[in-house]
């Protein structure tokens, strides 16, 4: 049921339908990068997704401050590969001309040490420019052989589809849009955004697909996720979570022991939507990569969806 490969959008980018997060590499502040693991831990999740066939690698200008994409940059000329790299742009209420996006992939490139990325994303679809700015400035990008595909992210159907019309008329189409999706947060099901990217052609990059760390089974009403993370989860969700956790568990050792986490990166998947779960370490991007090569059935989709149609999550959060 999942494919093996999947094309990013209308373009010529093939990728497998599962990709790696890395806002915490060389995120201290909200990861706790450089205290709760180090730098060498960051490479091993980083060369551990690429030995399982992971190409696509999701980054930001603003993910540690830009040490994200020099982390991220610095991996790929130590591996010698080339991956399906994406980075993103931040609208910060300075920047509303179209030069200020180029300028600012250009920064990205720098940070990176490479000629052009793959993906080039708006993070945001906040003001004050018009999305007629930035969409142009991203066929701009496209035109300057700065980036082979763009995308968004957190836009809904109305921006997306604004911000589609723009491009088209520049000759460029969409390749996707990035949003909060996972079985704690399913509202790209229900307010048609899912529906909508698949009938246009634009992937559905799913970020926080583990619900950042609560679908592993690991954190509980006693044991919640440290720092800020810990307070966007609320004690009400922390308890309805066990019998969820339980059903992951369940379905996946009919699978031959797969873990909840791998069962819930798998559901995304079977969803039509490419999750890019973030990994610390080695021994989570290996986990997180078991989750390619097989499927759920639709019986356990079912009871997924059934399970999870009442709980409803992160305090403030909305895709
Ligand atoms: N566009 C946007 O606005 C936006 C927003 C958020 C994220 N993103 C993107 O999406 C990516 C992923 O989202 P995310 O990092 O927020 O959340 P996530 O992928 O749901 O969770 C990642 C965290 O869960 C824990 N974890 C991951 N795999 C694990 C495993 N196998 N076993 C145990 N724990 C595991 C790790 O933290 P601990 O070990 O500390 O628990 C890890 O940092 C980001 O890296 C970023 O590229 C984009």
């Amino acid at each position: 049921m999942i494919p093996d490969q999947i094309t990013l959008g209308s373009t010529d980018i093939v990728i497998k339908p599962l990709g790696v997060g890395a806002w915490a590499w060389g995120d201290r502040f909200f990861w706790g990068y450089g205290r709760d693991y180090s730098p060498e831990d960051a490479r091993a999740a980083f060369q551990a997704s690429l030995e399982a066939g992971i190409q696509l690698v999701d980054t930001a200008e603003v993910y540690g401050m830009g040490k994200s994409e020099r982390l991220t940059g610095q991996f790929i000329r130590q591996s010698g590969k080339s991956v399906v790299l994406a980075t993103k742009f931040y609208p910060y209420p300075w920047r509303f001309n179209r030069s200020q996006l180029v300028t600012a992939l250009r920064g990205s490139l720098r940070r990176l040490g490479l000629e052009h990325v793959d993906l080039y994303q708006i993070h945001w679809p906040l003001p004050p420019a018009s999305l007629e700015t930035w969409g142009n400035a991203l066929a701009d990008a496209v035109q300057r052989g700065l980036t082979r595909a763009v995308g968004v992210s957190n836009f809904n159907r109305q921006q997306m589809l604004h911000i589609e019309t723009v491009l088209l008329k520049r000759g460029v189409t969409l390749a996707s849009n990035q949003v909060l999706y996972n079985l704690l947060n399913r509202s790209v099901e229900t307010n048609g955004l899912l529906e909508l990217c698949r009938q246009h052609k634009i992937t559905l990059i799913a970020y926080s697909p583990l619900a950042q760390g609560l679908l592993t089974g690991k954190y509980t009403v006693v044991n919640p996720p440290s720092g800020i993370r810990g307070r966007k989860f609320s004690t009400d969700l922390l308890n309805r979570l066990p019998p969820l956790i339980r059903l992951l568990g369940e379905i996946g050792h009919a699978h031959g022991d797969k873990t909840p986490a791998q069962v819930a990166l798998n559901w995304v998947m079977c969803k039509g939507a490419v999750p890019i779960p973030g990994a610390k370490n080695l021994r989570q991007a290996q986990e997180n990569a078991g989750a390619l090569g097989w499927s759920l059935t639709p019986d356990e989709i079912a009871a997924l969806d059934r399970i999870t149609s009442d709980l409803h999550p992160e305090k403030g959060e909305t895709p």
